[in-house]
């Protein structure tokens, strides 16, 4: 059984082949339009940064974060972080074992598998594990390798989505995607064991999608950065500017792609490259220095321009 086969399996509301598809090109463009920094918070298996680096972003201009262990296990194997500040416990397992990525997320699958073994199907399932735990801690290991070669060279850090926000939405060179939680507590109860293992949380807020996307767009919405969330909501309810939608991903629930710059975004995904501002930002210059009736414009390069014939 591969660790990562079925992403949509391990994150529920995950975005699928079409929305990624329409992705590409806006993530191309924008790399093409001057944005240097892109954002993935809550990251899960890193799906936007995957789509980054495969379409115009170098590993070196992707910071990525989640709140989750196996995604900051993940993010850390593939930024060549030691484990040992996340101080892993798992019942059954030496500390020292744990400092192992692959051997860190066979436990945690172990474990959170184990509190089902009432049921004959994770029964069968943690037999499997138990009895053949070798190979499918090589299978991760070869999984995250996988990853690791495509996107080693960007950050991780186990982060608050609200914190990370706050740092990059300045930034009129960030694309930041996000992919927040569609369902509340969804991962808190999919990633339980009871207590079996723990580690160095980082601390957050539960992220509640009936109220979470208005406090996103609240925050995002007037962000020099350019901002997409992918949201699963009723005709009518999504927040933000929508950009794309597709119907019915589960039960009367449709998928959104909405952003905080309407025009720009759609723009970007029809392949058209948008002027971004320069690189540095420029001081008020004191005008005593200047010959009247002159003005300076914020564009790639200072500009004297004259405003009236002289
Ligand atoms: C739908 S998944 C993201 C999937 C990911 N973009 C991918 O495609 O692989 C949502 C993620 O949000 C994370 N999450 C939940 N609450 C969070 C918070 N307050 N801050 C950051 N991440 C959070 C979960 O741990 C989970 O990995």
């Amino acid at each position: 059984m591969a660790f990562f086969m079925n992403p949509g399996a391990m994150f529920l509301g995950c975005l699928g082949t079409s929305e990624q598809k329409f992705l590409v090109k806006l993530i191309e463009t924008a790399a093409q339009s001057g944005y240097t920094r892109f954002v993935e918070p809550c990251a899960g298996t890193f799906a936007m940064a995957n789509l980054a680096v495969q379409n115009g972003f170098k590993p070196e201009q992707i910071e990525t974060s989640d709140v989750n262990m196996m995604s900051t296990v993940l993010g850390y194997a593939i930024t060549g972080q030691s484990l040992e500040p996340l101080e892993i416990h798992a019942q059954g397992f030496e500390d020292s074992e744990l400092l192992d990525p692959a051997t860190a997320l066979y436990a945690q699958l172990y474990l959170r598998t184990s509190k089902n073994a009432g049921n004959d199907y994770f029964y069968q399932m943690l037999t499997d594990l138990r009895l053949r735990r070798q190979d499918h801690i090589e299978s991760i290991n070869r999984q995250i390798e996988v990853v690791r070669n495509l996107l080693h060279g960007m950050s991780y850090r186990p982060l608050d989505m609200w914190e990370h926000l706050k740092e990059v939405l300045d930034d009129p060179h960030a694309l930041v995607i996000a992919n927040p939680p569609t369902y509340f507590s969804g991962y808190e109860k999919f990633y339980d064991t009871q207590g079996k293992m723990t580690w160095k949380e980082p601390e957050y807020q539960l992220f509640d999608p009936e109220t979470g996307h208005q406090q996103f767009y609240d925050m995002c919405m007037g962000a020099k950065a350019l901002v997409l969330c992918y949201q699963e909501k009723r005709v009518g309810e999504a927040v933000g500017y929508t950009i794309y939608a597709r119907s019915g991903t589960r039960a009367d629930l449709n998928a959104y792609i909405t952003t905080n710059r309407e025009e720009e975004a759609t723009a970007l995904a029809n392949g058209k490259k948008i002027k971004r501002p320069s690189e540095s930002k420029l001081e008020p210059l004191d005008c005593s220095m200047l010959p009247r009736d002159y003005e300076i414009k914020e564009d790639s390069k200072v500009q004297v321009i004259p405003i009236k014939a002289a």
